[in-house]
């Protein structure tokens, strides 16, 4: 199947939210520089905005979406494991359109065939057609839970949140950085840019309240909200591929499972897979941004080849801190 019959929509890209108002709310609003040293966050709603087009782009997303109640939202912080999330939620919900060894994530990313709403739908048009989306549309966010439109958090529609440990989600997203454009200004280094993460600066965090977000909306809607972990995920992918079928209301039959249709999608979801691809290993973003930065190592703990242990002593006792009470703990290896 053609990737045209997935993703059909036309943006008209240049349309911004311009205006004497949201000037005014960029000069209240207080500024940090970004990690990739070429642009400012702003702290918008309690969150830090990466830069003033995703502002702009997510007032938009926050004013004129409309949910619908089959749509599958999938929410996380950069670097969490989204783009796996991805891949296993489009082939889950599309599994019976094609024949698996003929799907369009063979050939197109992830990225492209699950849009992230406020950098590729919001931020090419204040008012994007999604109308033309396939049903059930698949998208994905950063926004932490506060900030989702009202017609996400009351209408049916569904919400996958994957989390990632703070360590290896870090240092994850200090590498993509070097891979974002710099328009010739230094990306900051990795103390500097550990210094204002443990301080909550950084693109959609703090951290500790994103994840909180979510993990209590998991606990109080788990028929709304599933919470993953990425770590979880890595120690048992099979188990988490039926669990998300059921909850999308899409359980694997008992045909399916003779039929090894579980491990199949477990497998072209992989890594492993989805780096080799041809898509992933050359293609860029809209943006410029290669596929490739997408996939890294994809393993857990690699944060030890980059933390002093004086940094992650620190960092530890951050998070024992800001999650103690909650129940919520991370794995840090393997
Ligand atoms: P590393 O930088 O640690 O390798 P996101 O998709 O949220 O941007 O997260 C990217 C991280 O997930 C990267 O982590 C990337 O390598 C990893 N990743 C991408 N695809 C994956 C997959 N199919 N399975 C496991 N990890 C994956």
């Amino acid at each position: 199947m053609e990737k045209a019959d997935f993703f059909k929509s036309s943006f008209s890209i240049g349309e911004e939210e311009k205006g004497d108002e949201f000037q005014e709310l960029l000069l209240a609003l207080p500024q940090q520089r970004n990690r990739n040293g070429s642009t400012s966050l702003y702290l918008y709603q309690g969150f830090w905005c990466p830069s003033e087009a995703t502002l702009k782009a997510i007032i938009s997303f926050q004013r004129h979406f409309q949910a619908q109640e089959t749509d599958l939202i999938l929410a996380s912080s950069p670097k969490s494991g989204t783009t796996w999330l991805k891949a296993l939620a489009f082939m889950i919900v599309n599994r019976a359109r094609c024949a698996l060894n003929e799907s369009p994530l063979l050939t197109t990313s992830p990225q492209e065939l699950v849009p992230t709403i406020e950098f590729d739908l919001y931020m090419r048009s204040q008012c994007p057609n999604l109308e033309d989306l396939p049903c059930p549309r698949i998208l994905s966010t950063h926004i932490p839970f506060a900030s989702l439109p009202g017609s996400i958090k009351d209408s049916k529609c569904r919400i996958v949140y994957v989390c990632r440990n703070p360590f290896d989600q870090f240092v994850s997203y200090w590498h993509f950085l070097l891979h974002l454009p710099h328009e010739n200004v230094e990306p900051l280094s990795l103390d500097e840019s550990f210094e204002l993460f443990c301080k909550g600066v950084h693109a959609f965090g703090p951290f500790w309240d994103h994840v909180s977000g979510f993990w209590k909306a998991s606990l109080e809607r788990p028929d709304k909200v599933l919470f993953f972990k990425y770590e979880d995920m890595k120690a048992d992918i099979i188990f988490h591929i039926k669990r998300l079928a059921e909850f999308l209301g899409l359980p694997f039959s008992e045909e399916e499972g003779k039929k090894g249709v579980i491990e199949e999608i477990s497998r072209l979801c992989s890594f492993e897979t989805l780096k080799d691809l041809e898509v992933n290993k050359y293609g860029k973003q809209v943006y410029g941004t290669p596929n490739s930065a997408f996939f890294r190592k994809g393993k857990v703990g690699d944060w030890a080849n980059h933390l002093t242990p004086a940094m992650a002593e620190c960092l530890k006792k951050l998070i024992e801190g800001k999650f103690g009470a909650s129940g919520l703990t991370f794995e840090m290896s393997c």
